[in-house]
Protein backbone atom coordinates (compact mmCIF):
# COMPACT_ATOMS: atom_id res chain seq x y z
CA UNK A 1 0.00 0.00 0.00
CA UNK A 2 1.23 3.17 -1.32
CA UNK A 3 2.24 5.60 1.52
CA UNK A 4 0.37 9.20 1.11
CA UNK A 5 3.07 11.63 1.01
CA UNK A 6 2.79 14.53 3.96
CA UNK A 7 2.87 17.68 2.90
CA UNK A 8 2.96 20.68 5.50
CA UNK A 9 1.78 23.79 4.83
CA UNK A 10 3.04 27.19 5.53
CA UNK A 11 0.91 30.11 6.82
CA UNK A 12 1.87 33.18 4.50
CA UNK A 13 -0.27 36.28 4.97
CA UNK A 14 -1.09 37.69 2.16
CA UNK A 15 1.39 40.40 0.96
CA UNK A 16 -1.43 42.63 1.17
CA UNK A 17 -1.95 42.54 4.80
CA UNK A 18 1.60 43.19 5.03
CA UNK A 19 1.56 46.12 3.25
CA UNK A 20 -1.05 47.65 4.93
CA UNK A 21 0.53 46.52 8.48
CA UNK A 22 3.84 48.38 7.41
CA UNK A 23 2.39 51.39 5.89
CA UNK A 24 0.15 51.68 9.04
CA UNK A 25 3.57 51.84 11.45
CA UNK A 26 5.16 53.95 9.31
CA UNK A 27 2.31 56.50 9.24
CA UNK A 28 1.90 56.17 13.04
CA UNK A 29 5.46 56.58 13.39
CA UNK A 30 5.82 59.58 11.31
CA UNK A 31 2.92 61.37 12.54
CA UNK A 32 4.36 60.59 16.44
CA UNK A 33 7.63 62.18 15.55
CA UNK A 34 6.19 65.24 14.46
CA UNK A 35 4.40 65.29 17.38
CA UNK A 36 7.26 64.59 19.78
CA UNK A 37 8.98 67.67 17.74
CA UNK A 38 6.20 70.26 18.20
CA UNK A 39 6.16 69.15 22.12
CA UNK A 40 9.75 69.55 22.43
CA UNK A 41 10.10 72.89 20.34
CA UNK A 42 7.24 73.86 22.91
CA UNK A 43 8.75 72.93 26.15
CA UNK A 44 12.23 74.27 25.46
CA UNK A 45 13.08 77.80 25.46
CA UNK A 46 14.35 79.26 22.34
CA UNK A 47 17.38 81.16 23.02
CA UNK A 48 17.29 84.22 24.98
CA UNK A 49 13.70 83.47 25.34
CA UNK A 50 12.40 83.59 28.99
CA UNK A 51 14.92 86.26 30.12
CA UNK A 52 13.88 88.79 27.31
CA UNK A 53 15.10 92.24 28.80
CA UNK A 54 12.45 95.33 28.74
CA UNK A 55 12.41 98.90 30.13
CA UNK A 56 10.02 99.15 32.68
CA UNK A 57 10.76 102.77 32.20
CA UNK A 58 12.55 105.84 34.34
CA UNK A 59 12.47 106.05 38.17
CA UNK A 60 11.26 109.25 39.98
CA UNK A 61 11.18 110.68 43.46
CA UNK A 62 6.87 109.32 42.92
CA UNK A 63 6.61 106.93 40.46
CA UNK A 64 8.02 105.67 37.19
CA UNK A 65 7.45 106.93 33.25
CA UNK A 66 7.13 104.08 31.19
CA UNK A 67 8.98 103.86 27.90
CA UNK A 68 5.49 105.19 26.14
CA UNK A 69 5.43 107.81 28.53
CA UNK A 70 2.80 106.53 30.98
CA UNK A 71 3.21 107.62 34.31
CA UNK A 72 2.90 104.71 37.06
CA UNK A 73 2.65 106.55 41.04
CA UNK A 74 4.18 104.72 44.11
CA UNK A 75 1.19 103.89 46.07
CA UNK A 76 2.68 102.99 49.72
CA UNK A 77 5.95 101.79 47.99
CA UNK A 78 4.09 99.75 45.01
CA UNK A 79 3.67 100.79 41.25
CA UNK A 80 2.49 99.10 38.50
CA UNK A 81 0.84 96.93 37.45
CA UNK A 82 3.20 97.26 34.43
CA UNK A 83 2.95 94.74 31.62
CA UNK A 84 6.08 92.66 30.52
CA UNK A 85 5.84 90.43 27.39
CA UNK A 86 8.60 87.94 28.42
CA UNK A 87 9.12 86.27 25.43
CA UNK A 88 9.01 88.79 22.62
CA UNK A 89 5.88 87.12 21.30
CA UNK A 90 3.12 88.99 23.27
CA UNK A 91 3.45 86.74 26.30
CA UNK A 92 1.60 89.86 28.47
CA UNK A 93 2.80 89.35 32.21
CA UNK A 94 1.69 91.82 34.41
CA UNK A 95 4.87 93.03 37.23
CA UNK A 96 4.73 95.33 40.14
CA UNK A 97 7.75 97.73 41.11
CA UNK A 98 8.59 97.36 44.62
CA UNK A 99 10.10 99.69 47.21
CA UNK A 100 10.34 97.80 50.55
CA UNK A 101 10.81 101.43 52.56
CA UNK A 102 9.97 104.70 52.33
CA UNK A 103 13.64 105.83 52.02
CA UNK A 104 14.41 103.49 48.81
CA UNK A 105 14.84 106.05 46.11
CA UNK A 106 14.88 103.91 43.28
CA UNK A 107 13.26 99.89 42.96
CA UNK A 108 13.95 96.90 45.55
CA UNK A 109 11.85 94.19 44.35
CA UNK A 110 9.59 93.34 40.84
CA UNK A 111 6.61 91.01 41.31
CA UNK A 112 4.45 89.11 39.59
CA UNK A 113 0.71 90.11 39.08
CA UNK A 114 -0.28 86.28 38.89
CA UNK A 115 -1.67 84.72 42.04
CA UNK A 116 0.55 81.57 42.83
CA UNK A 117 -3.37 79.78 43.77
CA UNK A 118 -5.27 79.30 40.30
CA UNK A 119 -3.38 82.19 38.68
CA UNK A 120 -5.77 85.53 38.98
CA UNK A 121 -3.70 88.46 38.94
CA UNK A 122 -3.75 90.12 42.02
CA UNK A 123 -4.47 94.29 43.19
CA UNK A 124 -2.22 96.12 45.09
CA UNK A 125 -4.27 97.83 47.58
CA UNK A 126 -2.66 100.61 49.77
CA UNK A 127 -4.51 100.69 52.55
CA UNK A 128 -4.12 97.45 53.57
CA UNK A 129 -0.50 97.33 52.69
CA UNK A 130 -0.83 93.77 50.12
CA UNK A 131 -1.46 92.14 47.41
CA UNK A 132 -5.01 90.81 46.76
CA UNK A 133 -6.54 88.00 44.96
CA UNK A 134 -10.19 88.95 43.94
CA UNK A 135 -11.15 84.92 43.12
CA UNK A 136 -10.27 83.16 46.28
CA UNK A 137 -8.95 85.80 48.47
CA UNK A 138 -5.24 85.15 48.62
CA UNK A 139 -3.24 87.86 50.46
CA UNK A 140 0.16 88.79 50.05
CA UNK A 141 2.58 91.45 51.76
CA UNK A 142 4.37 94.09 50.32
CA UNK A 143 7.28 91.71 49.36
CA UNK A 144 5.11 88.67 47.91
CA UNK A 145 5.28 86.76 50.69
CA UNK A 146 1.47 84.79 51.02
CA UNK A 147 0.09 85.75 54.20
CA UNK A 148 -3.36 84.61 53.76
CA UNK A 149 -6.07 82.74 51.71
CA UNK A 150 -5.19 79.43 49.76
CA UNK A 151 -2.01 80.55 48.21
CA UNK A 152 0.88 77.73 48.35
CA UNK A 153 3.74 80.13 48.05
CA UNK A 154 4.91 83.86 47.47
CA UNK A 155 4.24 85.86 44.00
CA UNK A 156 7.05 85.23 41.55
CA UNK A 157 9.97 87.75 41.61
CA UNK A 158 11.48 88.89 38.68
CA UNK A 159 15.13 89.70 37.44
CA UNK A 160 16.20 93.29 36.98
CA UNK A 161 18.64 95.77 36.73
CA UNK A 162 19.05 99.52 37.57
CA UNK A 163 21.11 101.77 36.07
CA UNK A 164 20.83 105.18 37.07
CA UNK A 165 17.44 105.58 36.77
CA UNK A 166 16.37 103.66 34.13
CA UNK A 167 15.21 99.80 35.50
CA UNK A 168 15.55 96.65 32.86
CA UNK A 169 13.01 93.79 33.60
CA UNK A 170 15.28 90.57 32.68
CA UNK A 171 12.65 87.37 33.10
CA UNK A 172 11.19 85.97 35.97
CA UNK A 173 13.20 83.82 38.97
CA UNK A 174 12.13 80.20 38.98
S1 LIG B 1 -6.46 82.38 42.18
FE1 LIG B 1 -5.86 83.72 43.74
S2 LIG B 1 -6.74 82.91 45.52
FE2 LIG B 1 -7.30 81.53 43.96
Amino acid sequence: MASTPHTSQTHTPPSRYNFMILSMTTLIGIVSIGYLGMIVAYLVPRKGEGARAQSLGTVGADGITGPDGTSYSFQNGVAGPFIYDATGRGDAQGIYAVRKSAASKGVDLILGQTCTHLGCPVGWTPASNSFNCPCHGSIYNKEGQNIGGPAPAPLYKYNFTSKGDQVTVQGRQS
